[in-house]
Order: C-alpha cells, then sequence, then structure tokens
C-alpha cells in the first residue's frame, strides 16, 4: 500500500496524503499505536468508516471450545482469542446537524502522519459537509511509552469560514460491532459482545466502565478524562450506559476559534483482582497522566524515543525506501514489546485480532534478537513471562508422555492453543528457541541474575524435554523422530536438523549453566548423571547429510521425496497450504520457510563454508515463502554464501511486508516478526553480526545498491557502532570500557579514543540460486520484462543445482523440473517488493 500514490518516502515517518477506502485496513494496521500493554488500531477518531476497530490490551482474552470432528489423546480442548476491548479512542463530531463522516460531504485536505521519532499519530483534515460547512479537524494520538496504562488523544476542530454549531462526543464504548472474518482461516475469529458490563459512571468529564469475561474471568476496566478548552459558548454533559460512557461537548465558533479537547484514557485488567482494585487501578492511573497533562505526555514520549533511537538506529543510504522501511519496522517491534511487561509478545503485537493474538516462536527467533541488542529489558520480561508459564508447559509435557517441560505453539496464556497438532505440538522446537534466546541474552548482557533466577531453569526443563523426547540407537547416535522443524510443508520428520542443532546447543547450554549454578540446578534435582546424560545427547545428536549430493538433509530422507510441481502451480494457488491439502505438501520437496537455511544462521559454526554455500544453493530454489518468517533468513544466508544482490532483494521483501501488504493480509495486523526481520537482514545480513561465543563477529559487505550502513549494538553495557560503506567498516565504542570484536575473524580491540577501520572485502560474484515460486517470476516478468544478461545466468545456475542434484540417484533432479518464467533471481524478488507500477511520490 505504500507504493499508492498516497504515501510517501521519507526517513522519520509514514505520510498519508490521501483517504482510501481501499487501503483503510491496511492503514489501521501500519497507523497502529502501542506500547506492548496497551493497543489501538489506527482507527479514525470518529470510529466509522471502520475496516476493523481495535483496541487491545496484552492478554486479554476469551476462550472458546476447540471442535474436532474426531477427538484424539491431548488435543487442547480450549482455544483463546484476543477480544477488542474498551474502545477509547472515539471521538465523534456533529457539523451543524451533519455527521462528520468521510463517506459524506466533501473531504478537501487529509493527512496523518505516523512520527516514528516522537511516537504519535497526527492527523489534518478539512472537510465541507453535505450542506456546506467546512472544518478543520486535528488529532494526535499517543499510547505512553512511560506510562504503560494510559493512551491519550489531544483534539481540535475550528470553523474554516463561517459560524458553526459543533458537538463532539467523546466517548467509550464497548462490546463494539464488529465486522465479520471472511477468507483466510488464519484471520483471527472475532468473538462478538464478549464483555458482560460491570459496574460504569460518569462523573464531571471523569468516565469509566468496568466488564469482565464470561469464560476467561478477566476484569477490564477503561476509564477517561478530559481537559476542554474552548470560546466561553462551550457547555459540557456525560452520561453513562452499561457500554458507553460519553462526554458531550457543544460550542458555537465563530471562524478563528476553535475547540480543543484533550482525553486522557487509562486501561488495567485482572484475572484475579476484585472490581474495586481494578476500577480504583484505573482511576489512579488516570490521576497520574492528568497531573502529567497532554504536553508532559509528549515530552515523555519524545524523551523515551531519544533514548532508544540513539542505541537502535540504523542508516541505509542508497535506498530510501529501505530507510524509512527500518525504522517503521523498528519503531513498531518497540512498539509490540516495549510495556509487554511479563506478558507474551505476539505475532501480530497490538495491532491487529490476526492468528488470534496468539503468541509464536517468532517472538524468541525474531523479535527477540532486536530487542536484546537495542533494548534488552523488553527481552528479560518477555523470558521471564515463559518462565511463569512454566507450570503450564511441565503439565504439558506429562500429558505428552513427556519429561521438562513443553511450551505451546500458540498461546496467550500459556496453554497449548494450537487444534492442529502435526504443525503444532509436533513443532517441538520452540522449546529450543526459548533456550537459545536465554543463552543470547545472557551472553549479551551478563546479566547472571537472570540467568540464575530464569534461565537455569529454562535451560533445564527444555533439556530434559529433549533427552526424553530422542533415543540413542545401537550405535549410539542420538535421534529426534516425529517432530516439524520450521518448515511447516514438512510434518513428523525424523531428526530434522534444524531442530536437532538447536536442540543440541539447548542441552549444551543447560549443562553449562547447570555448572555455572549448581544451587539452582540442585534445586531442581539435576544431578551429575542427569547433566551426563544430556552432555552424552548433544555429542551424539545425528545430523542426516546426504555424501552423494554433498548437502545436509531438512530431515533424514528428505531429499529423496519426489519435488513439488513447480511449473504446474500458478500463481493464484500461493500460498498453497490454502490451495493444495498438506499430505501432499508434506511428501515432496517444497519449503514453506527457511528451516535448513535459518539453522545455517542460527548453529553456523555447525556448517563448514563450502557446506553452507551448497545447502544455500540446494534449498533456496525449493523454498516459497508462504511464510513472512522466510525472507530475512534467506537475506543473512545469501549474504553470507555471497548472493549479495539476491539478499537484497529478499532484505526489501522482510522489510516492506507490511509497507506493501506483500502477503494481502496486513489488514488483520502486521507481520511483527518479518518486520524485525529487516533489522536481522542488515545487520546480521549486509553487518554480518553473530553472536556465537564470547565475541561479537562482524564480516560486513554490502550489495552495490546500498551505499553505506550504520547500526548500533548494545552489548555488555557498551555501545558500539558499526559503520560501514561499500569499500571500509568503522568499528566504534560510543559507551562502555573496552571491548573486542572480531573482524572477519580479525579480533580488535575497541576503546572510546580510537574508532577502528578496516577494508571491506567483495565477495567474488557467482550466479544465484534461482527461486521457483512461479508467481513471482511471472509478475516480475509482466513488470519488468525479461533482462538476457541475467536469464543467461540463471540458465547456469540452473545446470549448477541440476549437477548437484545429479548426485541422487532416486529423485528427480531439481534442474529437470521446468521453470515457470524467464526471470533473474533479483526480478523474483523485486517484483514481490513493487507490486505496484512506480508512480511514488517523490521523496520529501
Ligand atoms: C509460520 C510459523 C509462524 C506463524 C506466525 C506461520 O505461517 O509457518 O512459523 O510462527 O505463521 O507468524
Amino acid at each position: 500500500m505504500i507504493s499508492h500514490t498516497a504515501y510517501a518516502v521519507e526517513p522519520w515517518c509514514l505520510r498519508e496524503t490521501e483517504f482510501n477506502l481501499d487501503v483503510l485496513a491496511q492503514s489501521e494496521s501500519v497507523f497502529s499505536l502501542s506500547n506492548g500493554h496497551v493497543g489501538w488500531r489506527g482507527n479514525l477518531d470518529e470510529g466509522e468508516p471502520h475496516a476493523l476497530p481495535g483496541s487491545y490490551l496484552n492478554g486479554v482474552h476469551e476462550q472458546h471450545p476447540l471442535p474436532y470432528a474426531e477427538a484424539g489423546y491431548g488435543f487442547p480442548e480450549s482455544g483463546q482469542t484476543v477480544i477488542n476491548v474498551t474502545n477509547g479512542k472515539l471521538i465523534r463530531l456533529l457539523v451543524d446537524d451533519e455527521p462528520f463522516d468521510l463517506r459524506y460531504g466533501r473531504l478537501r485536505s487529509h493527512e496523518r502522519v505516523l512520527d516514528l521519532r516522537r511516537g504519535l499519530l497526527h492527523r489534518v483534515c478539512e472537510w465541507t459537509s453535505p450542506v456546506g460547512r467546512t472544518v478543520r479537524v486535528r488529532s494526535t494520538r499517543l499510547v505512553s511509552f512511560t506510562q504503560r496504562a494510559i493512551a491519550a488523544v489531544a483534539y481540535e476542530v475550528e470553523p474554516v469560514d463561517a459560524r458553526t454549531n459543533v458537538v463532539v462526543q467523546s466517548e467509550i464504548v464497548a462490546n463494539e460491532q464488529l465486522p465479520a472474518f471472511v477468507g483466510d482461516p488464519r484471520a483471527g475469529a472475532a468473538l462478538k459482545s464478549c464483555l458482560r458490563p460491570e459496574e460504569h459512571f460518569a462523573i464531571d468529564m471523569r468516565l469509566c466502565l468496568v466488564h469482565s469475561t464470561a469464560r476467561s474471568s478477566q476484569r477490564v476496566a477503561a476509564a477517561a478524562d478530559h481537559v476542554v478548552q474552548g470560546p466561553e459558548s462551550v457547555r459540557t454533559t456525560s452520561e453513562s450506559t452499561d457500554d458507553v460512557g460519553r462526554v458531550t461537548v457543544t460550542a458555537v465558533l465563530d471562524p478563528g476559534e476553535s475547540l480543543r479537547i484533550e482525553k486522557f484514557v487509562s486501561y488495567g485488567w485482572s484475572g484475579i483482582r476484585s472490581l474495586p482494585a481494578v476500577r480504583d487501578q484505573v482511576e489512579a492511573a488516570l490521576a497520574g497522566a492528568r497531573s502529567t497533562g497532554w504536553q508532559g505526555l509528549v515530552d515523555q514520549q519524545r524523551e523515551y524515543l531519544d533514548g532508544f533511537w540513539r542505541h537502535a538506529d540504523i542508516e541505509v543510504d542508497g535506498d530510501a525506501e529501505i530507510q524509512q522501511a527500518v525504522r517503521f519496522a523498528i519503531f513498531h517491534v518497540l512498539q509490540a514489546g516495549n510495556r509487554a511487561e511479563q506478558r507474551a509478545i505476539p505475532a501480530k503485537g497490538l495491532t491487529g485480532s490476526g492468528y488470534d493474538g496468539h503468541s509464536f516462536w517468532d517472538t524468541e527467533t525474531f523479535v527477540l534478537p532486536l530487542l536484546t541488542y537495542t533494548s534488552p529489558n523488553c527481552v528479560a520480561e518477555a523470558l521471564h513471562w515463559r518462565q511463569d508459564t512454566l507450570p503450564t508447559a511441565r503439565a504439558r509435557a506429562r500429558q505428552l508422555g513427556l519429561r521438562g517441560a513443553a511450551f505451546p505453539w500458540r498461546t496467550i496464556n500459556g496453554a497449548e492453543c494450537s487444534g492442529y497438532w502435526p504443525a503444532g505440538t509436533a513443532a517441538f522446537h520452540i522449546n529450543a528457541d526459548i533456550a537459545a534466546a536465554v543463552v543470547r541474552y545472557v551472553s549479551a548482557t551478563g546479566d547472571t541474575d537472570f540467568e540464575r533466577e530464569a534461565g537455569v531453569e529454562l535451560l533445564v526443563e527444555t533439556a530434559r524435554l529433549w533427552h526424553s523426547l530422542g533415543h540413542h540407537d545401537s550405535g549410539g547416535r542420538f535421534h529426534i523422530d516425529g517432530v516439524t522443524g520450521p518448515d511447516e510443508y514438512s510434518a513428523l520428520a525424523n531428526d530434522n536438523t534444524y531442530t536437532n542443532l538447536m536442540a543440541r546447543a539447548n542441552l549444551q547450554a543447560a549443562v553449562d549453566a547447570a555448572e555455572r549454578h549448581p544451587a539452582q540446578a540442585a534445586a531442581l534435582g539435576v544431578d551429575e548423571e542427569e547433566t551426563a546424560d544430556w552432555r552424552d545427547a548433544a555429542k551424539a545428536m545425528a545430523v542426516p547429510y546426504n555424501r552423494a549430493l554433498g548437502v545436509h538433509e531438512q530431515s533424514a530422507g528428505y531429499t529423496a521425496l519426489g519435488v513439488w510441481d513447480f511449473a504446474g502451480t500458478p500463481t493464484e494457488q500461493y500460498p498453497l497450504m490454502l490451495h493444495f491439502p498438506y499430505f501432499d505438501l508434506y511428501r515432496k520437496q517444497v519449503v514453506k520457510q527457511a528451516d535448513l537455511v535459518l539453522s545455517m544462521f542460527l548453529c553456523g559454526d555447525a556448517f563448514e563454508d563450502d557446506q553452507k554455500a551448497r545447502n544455500f544453493a540446494y534449498y533456496e530454489p525449493l523454498t516459497v515463502r508462504d511464510s513472512s518468517l522466510s525472507a530475512c533468513v534467506q537475506c543473512v544466508m545469501a549474504a553470507e554464501v555471497g548472493h549479495l544482490r539476491l539478499a537484497y532483494d529478499y532484505l526489501g521483501e522482510a522489510a516492506l511486508i507490511d509497507l506493501a501488504d506483500l502477503q494481502k493480509n496486513t489488514r488483520d495486523g502486521l507481520h511483527i516478526a518479518s518486520l524485525a526481520g529487516t533489522w536481522i537482514g542488515l545487520v546480521a545480513g549486509f553487518g554480518g553480526m553473530r553472536d556465537h561465543g564470547d565475541v561479537l563477529h562482524f564480516a560486513p559487505r554490502l550489495p552495490e545498491k546500498l551505499s553505506r550502513l550504520a547500526f548500533s549494538v548494545l552489548f555488555r553495557q557498551r555501545c558500539l557502532r558499526v559503520d560501514v560503506t561499500g569499500s571500509q567498516v568503522t568499528y566504534a565504542l560510543l559507551e562502555g570500557e573496552p571491548l573486542q570484536v572480531s573482524h572477519c575473524g580479525e579480533v580488535i580491540t575497541l576503546a572510546k579514543e580510537g574508532p577502528q577501520t578496516r577494508p571491506v572485502e567483495k565477495p567474488t560474484a557467482c550466479p544465484s540460486p534461482p527461486n521457483r515460486r512461479a508467481g513471482d517470476l511471472r509478475h516480475a516478468a509482466e513488470l519488468r520484462g525479461a533482462d538476457e544478461g541475467e536469464s543467461a545466468a540463471f540458465e547456469v545456475l540452473v545446470d549448477a543445482v541440476g549437477q548437484v542434484s545429479a548426485g541422487r540417484a532416486d529423485a528427480q533432479p531439481v534442474a529437470q523440473v521446468p521453470f515457470a518464467g524467464a526471470g533473474s533471481p533479483r526480478q523474483t524478488v523485486r517484483a514481490l517488493r513493487s507490486p505496484f507500477p512506480p508512480d511514488r511520490k517523490s521523496e520529501r
């Protein structure tokens, strides 16, 4: 949608200059404000028109039965769905009897700006009512980073050319009517009228509504207070009913006069606290916000974000679109995790009800890396949430006949909500993903208190799971059978390489943590025999490798499966899971999202350089990227093995997932993991940052299109800045004691006084493997036409992949599957990146 003419490319904001109903739903998602606790979608102040009204409180959900046509042991029986809580954003306006509604009258000008540096959403528009009265409406909205319970709006209306009667109704509304979800089953199911009224009042300009949910027994309170400024004619009244609290302000305004309303809204919820306690909590938060005042909240927001961006900003020269997208991405990831405070970080953050508001491995594998190096406190909080859910995860492991803890594949409150077990229960890798996040956080921060209080327990319980899930064969090798790796187009596979390598790291990390914290380990019942078992399992872990092909198997026997009929799969049949039966996807070589390729990134030490290159060449053509979690990983590995152009295009795909609505589902909420993947692509891909071991490694290399990349990372109480151009890189220590880092294997000591510069080597150019997802190629061809030079390189590569495949006797060689279109790998991804003709507004 950003490619729509109504959106411009600017470095620090997202600006919409036309109102367009066609992209209203997407705009509501991209203009969402949140602090990880409270989330407001970017709905218009007046509530309508809307695509999906959305106000969310992290953790507030309703339960519903999960029906199964055929019952089975261990199936989760209760689902959880995020609910739309009380809407505090609503400010309706009547202009001389006519409701201010953009579908009527004439919209003379319209602009909305999401200011990424200040954390504010501005709107200004001029509207003429059907009877000819013109008003200017301005609003600024924030969800506070510093006062967790608080959101606020400053709203102003002024007549443009004649004396006008205005009536403003500032409301808080529960149980709003929601549109029914149709189509894509991944979209969250909206639960209607699920809030039961418990108490309401309106006193002067203060409003309060308290509700509770029927099944999940959560109590939700919302309160609002107002400051009104205007001419003498201003009158105010207030009232409340079960589901509505309303302050009404009337005024007669002459041109030059304006009516301004500052609205403060506070939210609170609890599963255990009494009605008076929750009500008083929101009243107290509101009093705090009133005393800070509107300008105070704006100043606090600015101060908070100044501090954040100082450590988190990424500068990209050479691609203005990526510059904007990466800041947009970082901002939304911060919004998702910032004040989540021991709650989950959902896959959509608090920007929509997609995926029912559930959290997945997206958090630990994609979101937490960004936060670890830019805002580490959020990571400790997120992992403490996992620790809090350990009792449920232990019970789940028992239910499955396993030891330790089995964390849920998708959840809001810690209980498993995935009704489809091959891609849910069997996706045990989430346990190792959580363990890896613990290791990464502790290594990056040196937070030994966290390790002692939470890390050891998480590592021990996940290691126990792996040990009970796997088995040693007669030769002593340790196998983990019947699991689902990241690629959900393969299920119940034996020895999934990603899972095994991550489990290996998990087992070893548990041994190390138990040695460092013997008292904590002993309190958890860990003895020497148990750590010896973990060590043995880790050492003997099976890692399937096909010698004939010279590539790792995604799982045992994978390369012997038939290859998906890419040529016979037209564009409209992607994503494949919505058009083909899973049984067929499961028995073919077709990869939904990076799996083996992800293991080469996260467990890079387990692969030789030449193996990485061959593996990438083998799996890249098979990967259809039906999940948004794929592009950033392929970007990182494409960059590492030397396909910089391809990496650059993958970066675009990750970065523009929502700004260009690449998967056509941004309306349901943002793809927070893919947005975080933009950071991963730049820092780990083109910055070449790896954090295996004690020293941070960098191996920077830029694609031709980027002339400079500069990013900062927080690491063990230091802040370092890496500034890369095409030919050199400068490492500077901005804060903290001297630190050693590695530049392409050379250890450099950094001190505050002396930045260090090193040359950057250009990788030898080699043709990139083609991605064979048909639609992309066709779309690319349509948009750009075939480039002969690139097509020639493409053919060479097809041969190269063919030679690799030819080593396999029992499977169809990859290269014999005809390609659906002519195009370069660059075109393949550029096509996704630019789904509209290049008619963008020029950069401001
Ligand atoms: C992906 C999962 C991911 C989930 C939520 C699915 O399409 O296959 O890996 O966790 O989306 O983003």
